[in-house]
């Protein structure tokens, strides 16, 4: 078992984060991004507490000895809520909570609440509720009864959980079916939407990658915008698109900055987000954003090529572009200096940017100089062939 104390700020709900190291190779054992996960949604870490089993137990997921380790540790740090970096089945959370008298969530609530504040899209607003339903809906039956009404969702700030978690099953049902009526008109507008901008015949370009990595920073860098960049996890929800001129082919390409992957991303959310994500679907390249400064930048190419699996974008050419060169210590660099990277047996050209001290974007304005103009070249009717069909006429 580790244990540390975190944080200090008074502010916020405060929190013990735990995680199991069921030995799987992306085991966080710092649970440094649940603790990002959990000041995100407006939390506050208190105290981290990992530990390793088998297998998680059926009832309390991590056993009852350790169970009443946490119970302690949250009466010694004065935490209000329990967070787990796992899934929890509907039973082991209400029995941790039984057991712990205290709200349990888990990451695929707390990744949902991010994902509910920070929607702004009608249409995103929509896709985020129609998940939390789906994933209350699993797990309502009797659950809140010592501590319903007094909370909603995670931690206790009241919010869409509280008017949730009166509703029974059949009226979550409802709601479900309401929220995919809606939603499916607003996809159709969308659908519409995108019909017109395939006429316009543009190049689209849409920046993918794993949350944080600097999508957002670079989108501004090359299209000289102001996306919203901030390093919290998810700051962009909704899909931005700006056009972008690229001098070199006397063309402009449409850019579009997505929503940030994570491993474990909730199955609900992957669905919820097709439509947003739809424009990496579309799109005729893919910037795939890495941090490289993170240690983990292996793992999170593997989750975000998993995730353009599950939405059909893993047939789209891809460039990866290494960002945050700035922030890796200079032993490390050459390391990582390489022209291409092997991707599931195929090599992806590699670009090394700092996208926030402006270095190395015109290499990159310059690799999609060059696959605008060959998509063009491709485009054209070889020579002669206009004539030709002239002449049959
Ligand atoms: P999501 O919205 O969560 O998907 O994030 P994102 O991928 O859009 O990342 P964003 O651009 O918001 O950047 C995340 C954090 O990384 C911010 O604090 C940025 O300032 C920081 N960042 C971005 N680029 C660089 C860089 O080149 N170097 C360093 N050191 N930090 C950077």
């Amino acid at each position: 078992m580790t244990l540390q104390q975190v944080n200090n700020d008074k502010k916020s709900t405060p929190v013990i984060l735990i995680g199991v190291d069921f030995g799987f190779p992306h085991f966080d054992s710092e649970l440094e991004e649940l603790g990002m996960l959990a000041e995100t949604a407006g939390l506050r870490p208190v105290a981290r507490l990992t530990c390793k089993r088998k297998v998680p137990d059926a009832a309390l997921f991590v056993g009852s000895g350790k169970a009443d380790e946490i119970r302690l540790l949250a009466q010694t740090f004065g935490a209000q809520e329990v967070l787990f970096d796992q899934a929890l089945s509907p039973a082991q959370q209400r029995n941790l909570e039984r057991h712990l008298q205290m709200p349990v969530n888990d990451r695929t609530l707390l990744i949902l609440e991010i994902f509910g504040q920070r929607a702004r899209s009608h249409e995103g607003k929509l896709q985020v509720e129609l998940a939390r339903l789906q994933y209350l809906s699993t797990r309502l039956v009797r659950r809140w009864s010592h501590l319903e009404r007094q909370r909603g969702g995670i931690g206790t700030r009241g919010g869409p959980g509280e008017t949730q978690i009166e509703l029974d099953r059949r009226m979550i049902n409802d709601a479900i079916k309401r929220t995919k009526d809606r939603l499916s008109k607003v996809k159709k507008q969308r659908a519409t939407q995108r019909r017109q901008r395939e006429r316009r015949d543009t190049f689209n370009v849409s920046l993918v990658g794993y949350t944080n990595a600097g999508k957002s920073t670079l989108f501004n860098a090359l299209v000289k915008a102001r996306a919203y960049a901030a390093d919290q996890l998810f700051a962009t929800l909704d899909t931005t698109t700006r056009q972008m001129y690229l001098e070199g082919a006397g063309a402009s390409v449409s850019l579009s900055d997505t929503v940030g992957f994570i491993r474990d991303l909730p199955h609900g959310l992957v669905s919820a987000f097709e439509a947003t994500l739809q424009e990496a679907v579309d799109a005729d390249l893919l910037l795939h954003v890495v941090d490289a400064s993170n240690e983990g930048w292996r793992e999170q190419i593997q989750q975000v090529q998993k995730v353009l699996r599950e939405i059909g974008a893993d047939g789209i050419d891809q460039v990866l572009i290494f960002n945050k060169l700035d922030a890796i210590e200079a032993e490390r660099q050459p390391l990582l200096l390489a022209d291409t990277f092997e991707m599931d047996g195929v090599q992806i050209p590699r670009f090394y940017v700092s996208a926030g001290k402006g270095l190395g974007l015109d290499a990159v304005r310059a690799h999609l100089t060059q696959v605008v103009l060959q998509s063009n070249e491709r485009a054209m009717p070889p020579q002669g062939e206009d004539e030709l069909r002239g002449l049959q006429l």
